[in-house]
Parts: C-alpha cells; sequence; structure tokens
C-alpha cells in the first residue's frame, strides 16, 4: 500500500518514519526542498541511532530507508492509496490542496488531515467525495507517542474511519476515535491541567513550583507550569484560544491573561530560555513550597475540574468512555483515565467538590457537567 504525507515538517516527517517502517512505499511531499533534504538527512540520523541502540537492525533501517520517494511534486501521489496532509495549520491552504490532490488520486484513495485544530468537516467540504475525508491526527514526537485519534468528519464513510483505526494499529499506535468537535479529545479534556492551574496562581494561592510539585505527586510526569514551558507557552495560548473561540467563547475554556502576558513577553518557555521559569544559564529553580495541605488543595481542584471535562466530553458523545481514557493515558501520559479517576473518586465526592466551586465563584466557569450526574 502506497502512502503519500504531504508536508515534511516535524509531524510529516514523524509520520512518514512510522510508515516506512511499518514496510509502506511512502512519498513524502513538500513545497520546499530544503525541508525534505532536512527530512531525509534526519532520517539517516534517527535510524543510525536506533541501529547504535539496538532497536533496529541495519537491514531493516536500509529498506525503510529505501521505501521513502522525497519530492515536490504532487504528481507522484497519483497511486496512493492514502494521502495524509501535514502542512501548514491554515483551513483555506489545507481546502486548497486537498481539491487539487482529489484531482490527481484514484477514487477510492482517502484523503486524511493531522490537523490539531481545524474543522475537519470544514477540510472536507473542499473535496467532491467529501465521503473519503478523515482526520488523523497524530502526537508529537510521531515516533514515540502511541495516541492517534480518528476523526471522521459529518461526510465521512465511517468504514473509512474504521480502516484508518485499523491501518494505524499495524503501526503499533492506539487509535481512538473522536467527533469532529473543537480540540478532539486530547485538545479539550486537557484544557483545565493548564487553566485552573493558571488560576490557583492568579488568585495567589501557590507558586508555580508548588503547583507543579502537587500534580507531579499524583502521578503526572510534569507539572502544569514546566509542561506549558516544554511545549511553548505561545503554542499552548494559540491551542486555549482556538478552543475557546471554537466553544462560542464558553468561560469554562478562557484563556489566562498571565498567560497571555508571558506570550506577549516572548517568554514561551524552554526554548526561549525564559517561560514560567528561568532557563538561563546560572538560574536555579525555585523550591516548592512543603505545606501538604495545600498540595492536596491543588491537586484535588486540578483533577476535578479535570474529571468534570472528561464526564462532560463523554457526556456530549465526542468519545467513548474507553477512548476517552486511552486518549489521556496515552496521548499526554496520564497516570489514570479521567473517566477511570472519577469512579475511583466516587462521583459523588466529584460533585460535592465541583458544586463547593461552584457555590465559591458563582462563575459559569465552575458548571457541573449533567455527565457527573450518573
Ligand atoms: P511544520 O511547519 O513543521 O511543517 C509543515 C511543512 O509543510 C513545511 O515543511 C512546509 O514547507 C510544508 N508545506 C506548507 N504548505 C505546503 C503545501 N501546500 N504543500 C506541501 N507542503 C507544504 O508543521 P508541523 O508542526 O509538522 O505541523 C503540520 C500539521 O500537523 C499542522 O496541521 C499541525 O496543526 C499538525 N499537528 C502538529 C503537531 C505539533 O506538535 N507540531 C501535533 C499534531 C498535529
Amino acid at each position: 500500500m502506497k502512502i503519500g504525507i504531504i508536508g515534511s515538517g516535524a509531524m510529516g516527517s514523524g509520520i512518514a518514519q512510522i510508515a516506512a517502517t511499518a514496510g509502506h512505499d511512502v512519498v513524502l511531499i513538500d513545497t520546499r526542498e530544503e525541508a525534505l533534504a532536512k527530512s531525509k538527512s534526519n532520517f539517516e540520523s534517527t535510524f543510525s541511532k536506533l541501529i547504535e541502540k539496538g532497536k533496529m537492525t541495519e537491514e531493516a533501517a536500509k529498506t525503510a530507508l529505501s521505501k521513502i520517494t522525497y519530492s515536490t511534486q504532487n504528481d507522484l501521489l497519483k497511486d496512493a492509496s492514502l494521502i495524509i496532509e501535514a502542512i501548514v495549520e491554515n483551513l483555506d491552504v489545507k481546502k486548497k490542496l486537498f481539491s487539487e490532490i482529489e484531482s490527481i488520486v484514484s477514487d477510492t484513495c482517502i484523503l486524511a488531515s493531522n490537523t490539531s485544530s481545524l474543522s475537519i468537516t470544514a477540510i472536507a467540504s473542499a473535496c467532491k467525495k467529501p465521503s473519503r475525508v478523515v482526520g488523523i491526527h497524530f502526537f508529537n514526537p510521531v515516533p514515540l507517542m502511541p495516541l492517534t485519534e480518528i476523526i471522521p468528519a459529518l461526510q465521512t464513510d465511517h468504514a473509512i474511519a474504521l480502516q484508518c483505526r485499523d491501518l494505524v494499529k499495524t503501526w503499533a499506535k492506539v487509535p481512538v476515535i473522536c467527533r469532529d468537535t473543537p480540540g478532539f479529545i486530547v485538545n479539550r479534556v486537557a484544557r483545565p491541567y493548564y487553566s485552573e492551574a493558571l488560576r490557583i496562581y492568579d488568585e495567589g494561592l501557590a507558586d508555580f513550583a508548588t503547583i507543579d510539585q502537587a500534580m507531579r505527586e499524583q502521578g503526572f510526569r510534569m507539572g502544569p507550569f514546566e509542561l506549558m514551558d516544554l511545549i511553548g507557552s505561545d503554542v499552548n495560548y494559540a491551542v486555549t484560544e482556538s478552543v475557546f473561540s471554537a466553544f462560542y467563547y464558553d468561560p469554562r475554556y478562557k484563556p489566562s491573561i498571565t498567560q497571555k502576558k508571558l506570550t506577549e513577553a516572548g517568554w514561551f518557555g524552554k526554548k526561549s530560555g525564559r517561560g514560567y521559569y528561568n532557563y538561563a544559564e546560572g538560574s536555579s529553580m525555585p523550591s516548592p513550597k512543603d505545606d501538604a495541605a495545600l498540595k492536596t488543595m491543588i491537586s484535588d481542584r486540578v483533577i476535578t475540574m479535570l474529571i468534570n471535562e472528561a464526564y462532560d466530553a463523554l457526556y456530549l458523545q465526542v468519545a467513548n468512555a474507553e477512548d476517552l481514557d486511552l486518549a489521556m493515558t496515552k496521548g499526554v501520559n496520564y497516570p489514570k483515565g479521567l473517566i477511570a479517576w472519577g469512579k475511583e473518586l466516587g462521583l459523588e465526592t466529584v460533585r460535592q467538590r465541583m458544586q463547593r466551586l461552584y457555590d465559591f465563584y458563582n462563575e459559569d466557569r465552575y458548571r457541573m457537567s449533567p455527565g457527573l450526574r450518573g
């Protein structure tokens, strides 16, 4: 089966690597020759490292490398069975590309987008045969992150979504099916991890280091602030803003002014040397407060808001319970799935905590999801 991948940036290259390793012929397309050359040299060094570590044989690496063709010409996609688009995140540009590609490929070729924030339904509307368009959303870095969200658009033939789900399973990925809604699963359900932490900070209840440690103590690999510094506060802020506007400004997704200020200052996190923390040489990380009661308050509040969000996604049929939990454990390494976590705590406890937050703040942001009512 030949796979066409359009866009050879971080995501397209990662997808090309796993597809070629799985034995597919891959055509990797980019408008920029230099992007293709960079991908090629990155593959060579990645495969060499895998060989050194004993994770791949020399033979397998040679075969995988030989499976990838690099080109700036879309015509090479004509006999592909599946196209995965991973170009710039712009709806008009993607729609134009999908319409062009449709005139090149066969009638049975599946057209997928790796978009993380655009509507698959809107992308599909650019095609004559929108029933073949689907979202296949990988996570960065693709070779390491198992989760893949499969998103049928309103027009998608469901059998095509299932076919894509089965295919990515053969690439050692963990697929989940989700409705074409803003943020899909992960970028929607994870929002309170950042926003509630920021709110706790904004209220002066705790500093970044204490909030981060409180969450790490609950089994999260990274606290919200160190994670935002790793992702890039600019990137994280853009996702929050896009989810907020896509939900017609639902206050539950309201971005934080603190994060906006950081973005305005160019304090993006690790990549810019400064974010919530200072990464300049010689600077030391601040120490968290040794206050068990404070840390319990922080983690209870953040986890309660996360569980509320997950139960809301379940209630609104974004995905089923199993897929919601797989998404958070395999996509963002949460220590437990949030649906299971809610059951473990007891939904009555979660409801009481939500009610207390709502009673105290009297803000719609803290409204309880009907999904928690059981
Ligand atoms: P990138 O900026 O690293 O790469 C995009 C590549 O597409 C560039 O090499 C560019 O030259 C090429 N390109 C642009 N227009 C093109 C066209 N019309 N035809 C062919 N090539 C074209 O972007 P990245 O980060 O790889 O993201 C790509 C897509 O994946 C976006 O839709 C993004 O939202 C999505 N995504 C990104 C994730 C991330 O963490 N970076 C995670 C999941 C999805």
